[in-house]
């Protein structure tokens, strides 16, 4: 009760973020979201709106209440990595702030701490490419945009997160097994987040008691995988093949968030859980 969760990653009521901020809001959380900024605008329109109402439902019957939305480009640590063609691009100019260093600085001037940090948010601009064909340009965007991101906020948000908190970021299995069409460095982008995992709960861990891990996700259709381009097949490949039958809900892996960000959770730091219906145990489908 009364803990205060920053999430990044939420631009609609279909990802895996959204999901999170209600299953944590559900446990008594606190909701913070950092928005990235091309998205934002759409977002707090529809929000307001009232186009997100029915999904805002919690299972006590109220709605989810996100106390404040931060513009967010976790591609960019602080205003000198920021580009001249981004600084002036209308979208950016309409917003301040929005760098990692910055975001974190204003939540540390409008709430003081946060005790839960969730990173769901990825980006590979050539994901639709096999990594033959993949340039070191899009190599590193995906790198940069999925996984540094991923190091940099728990760099800039460590220093008002309250010991014992936990520090969650969403994966895919593709790190550790083939999955075609998973491309552009993506699935590099994520072994080496899982890899991070490790080294950031070591960090974390002995310098703030924090708690980092990282959630393996199943298929969800969100926007996100709908860019990459066969969602549909792995939606249906997993219901075919998992050792659970049916399809995955976003609150699954919300729920599952929740609970790593818990006391329930508190010897388990480090690690990548597994929320995909059992089917990373196959080793072929039947
Ligand atoms: P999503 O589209 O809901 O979430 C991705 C978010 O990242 C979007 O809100 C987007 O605006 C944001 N974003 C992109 N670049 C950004 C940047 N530079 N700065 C700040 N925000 C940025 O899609 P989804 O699928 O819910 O993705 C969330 C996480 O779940 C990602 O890490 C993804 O790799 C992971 N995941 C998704 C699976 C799926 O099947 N959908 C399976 C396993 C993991």
């Amino acid at each position: 009760k009364g803990k205060r969760a920053f999430i990044a990653g939420v631009a609609d009521d279909i990802g895996y973020g959204w999901a999170i901020a209600k299953s944590l809001a559900a446990a008594g959380a606190e909701i913070l979201v950092g928005t990235w900024v091309p998205a934002l605008s759409i977002f707090e329109t529809s929000l307001q709106r009232g186009k997100f109402d029915e999904s805002r439902i919690l299972p006590d019957g109220s709605l989810m209440e996100i106390t404040k939305i931060y513009p967010l480009d976790a591609v960019f640590d602080n205003p000198d990595d920021v580009p001249e063609d981004i600084k002036t691009n209308r979208r950016y100019a309409a917003y301040t702030n929005w760098t990692v260093q910055e975001a974190a600085e204003s939540v540390k001037q409008d709430f003081g701490s946060i005790d839960i940090l969730v990173h769901s948010l990825a980006n590979g601009p050539e994901v639709s490419k096999p990594l033959l064909e993949t340039s070191r340009k899009g190599y590193l965007a995906a790198l940069s945009a999925s996984t540094y991101s991923n190091v940099s906020l728990l760099k800039h948000f460590l220093p008002l997160m309250n010991p014992g908190g936990s520090a969650i970021s969403l994966t895919h299995h593709a790190s550790q097994r083939v999955f075609p069409g998973y491309g552009g460095g993506m699935s590099s982008a994520k072994a080496a987040l899982e890899s991070d995992t490790r080294v950031l709960a070591f960090e974390a861990g002995r310098k703030h008691k924090i708690r980092v891990n990282t959630v393996s996700a199943g298929p969800l259709k969100s926007r996100a995988a709908k860019a990459i381009g066969f969602i549909d097949t792995m939606v249906e490949y997993s219901k075919a093949n998992a050792p659970l039958q049916k399809e995955l809900s976003a609150d699954e892996v919300g729920n599952t968030v929740a609970f790593l960000a818990s006391p329930l959770a508190s010897a388990i730091t480090g690690a990548v859980i597994y929320v995909d219906n059992g089917l990373n145990a196959m080793g072929v489908g039947v």
